[in-house]
């Protein structure tokens, strides 16, 4: 009895000490929060739009949910959100100048799917939106499932395969045949799918630069090696049983001089540095500060793992795709791992470059949060996603 006094009266300090002062958390560590919060979903449309912006390759990630998150509250610093975003890829190219609310994500049978943790830093007094860290995993829908439900649907091609690279080196000379005088060469294939319809469909995505050549040279052979991509192009090459036909356009990431047989360039006058205020997935937009943080090294990376049903070993090839799939934890469906320490005690991150003041501004990091005892309203809701393309 006198223990249990004991701890009802400990159980009224700890509340009282976490009352008072009001407005001061005390937590000195992550403490979960709801995945389907107003806030916590902008933090997440920042997070990702930072997280695209940082990248180099690859396509543009949109959010399907939030699965997991934890903010750590660090008195005069603001906060550190730990989160764990299911994503989907868009068909935005991350060079491209598009708005994100202008990518959409993939048909279902194209779909890439997957999972990145996030540590972002938030500070709003002082307009601080910063992200500190990410890595992503991402699969392709697993064909077997989408064969089932769609057998001509076409599929994802390996890049090896010649005849992609023939679809790309084919498209490209019809769009530079038909450019006035800029001639284009290949960076290098970033998508490929092909159908078999009376014959094979390939349908190819690849980055494109200025060469150096012009269309009046007959022959040239000098190349600047180092040019940036300045484009990104969509062609087919289908065969027929009598004849085949290429098709072609291209998306320029800046505004060209002339730009030929394809889509208008891309004008949208946004920022590449800056989270922007377009977001579909961050109602607090208006709300929202900005930072200007200095430009470093890349801040994490995006790993591709082939499709999960094809994973499999030889031996689980005979079940149904419920019962394979059922088979991976979570954990390894997705694998991820983020953290920049693993003290469990924390490490201080120096963050003073955010802060314009001359005073030294550091952040405790810790290692990223376990999943034992997230909050119970994640993951959140999924809106539209099919279930296909969620990560368990
Ligand atoms: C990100 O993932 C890679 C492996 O894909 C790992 O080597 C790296 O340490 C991870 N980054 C962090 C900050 O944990
Ligand atoms: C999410 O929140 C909205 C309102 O804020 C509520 O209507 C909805 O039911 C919630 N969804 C879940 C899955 O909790």
């Amino acid at each position: 009895m006198a223990l249990l006094r004991l701890l009802v009266f400990c159980a009224l300090a700890a509340c009282c000490v976490a009352r008072s002062p009001p407005q001061t958390p005390l937590a000195s560590f992550p403490l979960p929060r709801s995945c389907n919060d107003t806030e916590v979903r902008a933090v997440a449309g920042f997070a990702l739009q930072s997280l695209n912006q940082d990248r180099k390759d690859g396509y543009k990630l949109s959010l399907s949910r939030v699965h997991d998150v934890w903010e750590h509250f660090q008195e005069d610093m603001g906060s550190v959100f730990y989160l764990t975003l299911d994503v989907l890829e868009t068909d935005c190219h991350v060079l491209s100048k598009k708005a994100q609310k202008d990518c959409n994500p993939r048909v279902l049978h194209e779909s890439v799917y997957g999972q990145c943790k996030a540590l972002f830093h938030i500070n709003k007094p002082r307009r601080v939106l910063y992200l500190l860290a990410y890595n992503c995993t991402l699969r392709p829908v697993s064909q077997r499932k989408i064969h089932f439900m769609c057998p001509d649907c076409p599929g994802p091609v390996d890049l090896s395969d010649p005849r992609v690279l023939e679809a790309a080196t084919e498209s490209l000379a019809k769009f530079n045949s038909e450019s006035p005088s800029k001639q284009y060469s290949l960076v290098k294939v970033t998508r490929a799918t092909s159908q078999w319809v009376a014959g094979p469909f390939y349908f190819v995505d690849y980055l494109i630069k200025e060469s150096s050549c012009t269309k009046s040279q007959a022959s040239c052979s000098l190349q600047s090696s180092d040019s940036a991509p300045v484009g990104l192009c969509h062609g087919s090459l289908i065969q027929g049983p009598l004849e085949k036909s290429v098709s072609v356009t291209c998306e320029f990431f800046e505004p060209q001089a002339q730009v030929p047989g394809g889509e208008n360039p891309a004008v949208t006058q946004e920022s590449k540095k800056q989270p922007s205020a377009d977001d579909d997935e961050a109602p607090q937009k208006n709300k929202a500060p900005v930072s200007s943080p200095s430009v470093t090294a890349p801040k994490g990376s995006v790993q591709h793992l082939p499709d999960l049903d094809a994973e499999k070993p030889e031996a689980s090839k005979g079940k149904s795709p419920g019962e394979a799939a059922e088979e991976k934890s979570p954990e390894d469906a997705f694998p991820v791992q983020l953290d920049l320490t693993t003290d469990p005690q924390g490490e201080k991150l120096d963050v003073s470059f955010l802060y314009l003041g001359p005073e030294e501004k550091k952040l405790v990091v810790l290692p990223f949060p376990g999943k034992e005892s997230r909050s119970t309203e994640c993951p959140g809701p999924a809106g539209e996603t099919n279930p296909l393309v969620l990560p368990p």
